[in-house]
């Protein structure tokens, strides 16, 4: 969907779109297709890409907020399109910050050998969250899935290693009402409509991505300059380039798919990964830095080397 298909919706503009948030276009899931859907093919992609089989999987971690159904977990019902009957799969929410801490969570049960190969996904249809009469929120946000398989490996635990080296999560409930959706099972007994104060946002946003990122930095003694790749959750370019400035990260080496992607959530981050591993750009030892913010609110970010 062009910023032009958005014209004749609402009242808006391709200029505005492109001036204030840098998006030229998004992805709207077809009639019928779900976030169970597009998770699947994110998970079979991976799986080929990683040359690992379905009975080499230990578990399964979706991060999404437009689950398929309230319950069960959308993640187990792509446990069960893959052919997969073992181990165990759930869903994880932490909206736009949701890849971030899937992948954190997926780390530790590695790190704790609770398990050895995990497929981490995010995977979202927010199109259906939207109230397509406010033009303020739904010219921003795509549908879309990603997802990687993590793999144990012995490592020296050295700042030299490959994997995720240092992951920082945040959240604070004090934001609901910034960025929230307007009903659920428990309160209104319907899905709801997401709604956003953007200025509200726009304005913590920074502040959040660039402490967690400083983070990162104090744990492994890594700075800007040492980054291959800076790969951010894909919300606005505005807020992408004022991140980048304030860490003095090269524009260079940001990885931007706002531009065709939108916003779609909890997938930003793992279609921005496979964008840039596809066509070359993250090489092996590369070392690159995520990071997201959204509802909650929720922050965080993941260093590590590809
Ligand atoms: O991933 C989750 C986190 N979410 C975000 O990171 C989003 C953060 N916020 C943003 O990205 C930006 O705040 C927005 C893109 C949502 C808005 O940009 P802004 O520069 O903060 O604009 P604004 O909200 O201050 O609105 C400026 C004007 C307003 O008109 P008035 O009051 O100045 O007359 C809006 O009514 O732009 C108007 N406007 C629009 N005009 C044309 C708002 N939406 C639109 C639109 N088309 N779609």
């Amino acid at each position: 969907m062009t910023n032009a298909d958005l014209e004749g919706i609402v009242d808006t503009s391709d200029e505005w779109i492109i001036q204030r948030t840098g998006i030229r276009q998004r992805h709207i899931a077809a009639d019928g297709e779900t976030t169970a859907d597009l998770g699947e093919k994110a998970a079979r992609m991976a799986l080929k890409n990683a040359g690992i089989g379905v009975d080499e999987l230990d578990m399964i971690i979706l991060a999404t907020s437009t689950p398929n159904n309230t319950f069960p977990a959308t993640s187990v019902e792509i446990q069960h399109r893959l052919g997969m009957d073992h181990g165990a799969a759930f869903d994880s929410q932490a909206v736009c910050s949701g890849f971030i801490f899937v992948l954190t969570t997926a780390d530790q049960y590695i790190r704790t050998g609770f398990a050895k190969r995990i497929l981490v996904i995010g995977a979202e249809t927010f199109s259906r969250l939207l109230d397509w009469t406010d033009r303020t929120t739904c010219v921003l946000f795509g549908d879309g899935a990603g997802a990687v398989v993590l793999e144990a490996s012995e490592q020296e635990g050295k700042p030299g290693d490959r994997g995720i080296l240092t992951s920082h999560l945040r959240s604070d409930g004090a934001h609901k009402e910034k960025l929230f959706v307007d009903g659920g099972p428990s309160t209104t007994c319907t899905v709801g409509h997401l709604r956003m104060a953007g200025r509200e946002v726009f304005r913590h946003a920074v502040g959040m991505i660039t402490d967690v990122i400083e983070d990162a930095y104090e744990a492994t003694g890594y700075s800007s300059e040492d980054l291959d790749w800076f790969v951010p959750h894909q919300a606005n370019k505005r807020i992408i380039d004022a991140s980048a400035r304030k860490l003095s990260i090269a524009p260079e080496k940001v990885v931007i798919t706002v531009d065709h992607h939108g916003n779609t959530s909890a997938a930003s981050i793992p279609l921005a990964l496979c964008e840039a591993v596809s066509d070359g750009r993250i090489q092996k030892g590369n070392l690159v830095m995520l990071e997201a913010m959204g509802g909650g609110f929720t922050w965080g970010s993941v260093l590590l080397r590809w």
